[in-house]
């Protein structure tokens, strides 16, 4: 789904999301494993405070293992629970009942305490579009999928699919909004395919790709399309469209068909497991 912004948009979502917050106990925050930072709209911390927190690394299976354990560690750092995913494949699912119950913890005893059984922790997923919500959901909710409709005292309309005894999701996932003010992040947001593809269009795009990985991952382009990285991105891109036979009917080299290539490339990881921004 791509979507353009605008405030109106924005203070909406803001607003349903300050009502289902109210409701839960647990903020499931999906972000993008290729850009975990660019991913997240930090206006969730606010809107988020006083909850619990989980950090789903979706699509880690695009991403670079070792920047991905590292993005780990940043985020438990900042007192985050953390787990890397691909949303996609049911079996890591398991572990997640563990970590969200960690993470509600305290107030599981709490409850215990008071004498208070079987009331199910609480939790809503929230992100930017395209990080993966609906397909965490459906794969975390799987057959469990039978939705407990309304319950007195919540807001009319809101459903709640109960998973085990332990946990109940929200089963709209709340939509942050991307932000994208900051250039390179506007860059990385679009490379993941994650805002429309005009606000830069492919060639740019792909010219931006080649000078972060020629920096970022050094020999990457050449094993793949035996180019020369020393070489300036443009011509590093003639040098794909050489490579692949990406030629237009006259004959020539069509640049915008390698540019093309080389996007879907990445964005599909035949290019190779990649993240794009570091932690400082
Ligand atoms: P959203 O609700 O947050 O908007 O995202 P959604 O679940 O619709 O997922 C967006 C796309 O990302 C889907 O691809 C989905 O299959 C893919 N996806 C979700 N989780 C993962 C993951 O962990 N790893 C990988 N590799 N892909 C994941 P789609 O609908 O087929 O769109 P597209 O692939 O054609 O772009």
């Amino acid at each position: 789904m791509n979507f353009q912004w605008y405030p109106g948009h924005m203070t909406k979502a803001k607003r349903q999301m300050q009502e289902d917050i109210k409701l839960i106990d647990l903020v499931i925050e999906l972000v993008d494993a290729r850009i975990p930072l660019s991913s997240r709209n930090p206006d969730i911390d606010e809107l988020g405070k006083n909850k619990y927190r989980l950090i789903l690394m979706n699509k880690a299976d695009l991403a670079d293992p070792a920047e991905s354990d590292r993005w780990g560690a940043f985020f438990r750092e900042k007192g985050y629970y953390v787990v890397q995913l691909d949303a996609r494949k049911k079996n890591g699912m398991k572990q997640i009942t563990d970590v969200i119950m960690e993470a509600c913890k305290e107030k599981i005893e709490r409850d215990r305490k008071r004498g208070i059984k079987n009331r199910p922790v609480r939790a809503m997923v929230v992100g930017i579009p395209n990080v993966g919500k609906s397909t965490f959901i459906n794969s975390y909710a799987g057959k469990a999928c039978a939705k407990t409709g309304n319950k007195p005292g919540v807001t009319k309309g809101k459903q709640w699919i109960r998973l085990n005894k332990d946990v109940e999701l929200l089963d709209t996932p709340g939509i942050l909004w991307p932000k994208f003010e900051d250039q390179m992040v506007g860059l990385r947001l679009a490379l993941i395919g994650s805002i429309k593809d005009e606000i830069l269009n492919t060639d740019e795009l792909a010219l931006e790709l080649i000078k972060i990985l020629v920096q970022m991952y050094p020999g990457m382009l050449n094993d793949r399309y035996q180019v020369d990285e020393t070489k300036e991105a443009v011509e590093i891109l003639y040098g794909i469209a050489d490579y692949r036979k990406c030629v237009a009917k006259g004959g020539e080299l069509d640049y915008s068909k390698a540019a093309a290539l080389l996007i879907d490339e990445f964005r599909s990881g035949a290019l190779g497991r990649i993240t794009l921004e570091s932690p400082q």
